[in-house]
């Protein structure tokens, strides 16, 4: 019976390639998709379910299609404290008629709401896809949006 627990356990050079050949794939597809996640499975010899759980376990990986542009909107203490995370989120919401986890009907922007992007001295903050913005007002906001409307 142990043998048989034991022959389950992934090879843990496996698991170590894990978040890599994820990492990959999303840069390739934009997102892991069920496709990509089978297409991670086969390369690593592990099962959907295995690539799934280490996936669905990390936020930085994508398992819906995201828009050009992934607005973060941090609504950690330090965020809050400052008076910036729900007013922040409404504004952006209103401005862009999403909700969180979802994208645009352009498909140009999807809002996520996150606990903190490591710029707590900066609250309350945003990140437009690697870019970090700190100090944000609806003005800041809304050039930001104009901004980034206005790419390609
Ligand atoms: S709590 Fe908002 S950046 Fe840390």
């Amino acid at each position: 019976m142990l043998s048989k627990t034991i022959s389950r356990v992934p090879n843990p050079r496996k698991r170590a390639m894990l978040l890599a050949e994820l990492y990959t794939a999303q840069e390739q597809y934009g997102w892991l998709s069920s496709d990509a996640i089978q297409q991670v499975a086969e390369q690593l010899s592990l099962t959907p379910g295995q690539i799934y759980s280490t996936a669905s376990f990390y936020t930085m990986f994508k398992l819906q299609p995201q828009g050009q542009y992934l607005i973060q909107v941090c609504e950690g203490l330090s965020c809050y404290l400052v008076g910036g995370a729900e007013p922040i989120i409404d504004h952006i919401r209103r401005s862009l008629n999403i909700s969180n986890g979802n994208s645009s009907s352009n498909g140009k922007f999807t809002l996520e709401i996150v606990q903190c992007l490591a710029a707590c001295d900066l609250a309350p903050a945003i990140k437009i896809n690697d870019e970090l913005y700190g100090d944000m007002t609806f003005e800041k906001i809304d050039e930001l949006l104009d901004a980034w409307r206005a790419k390609d």
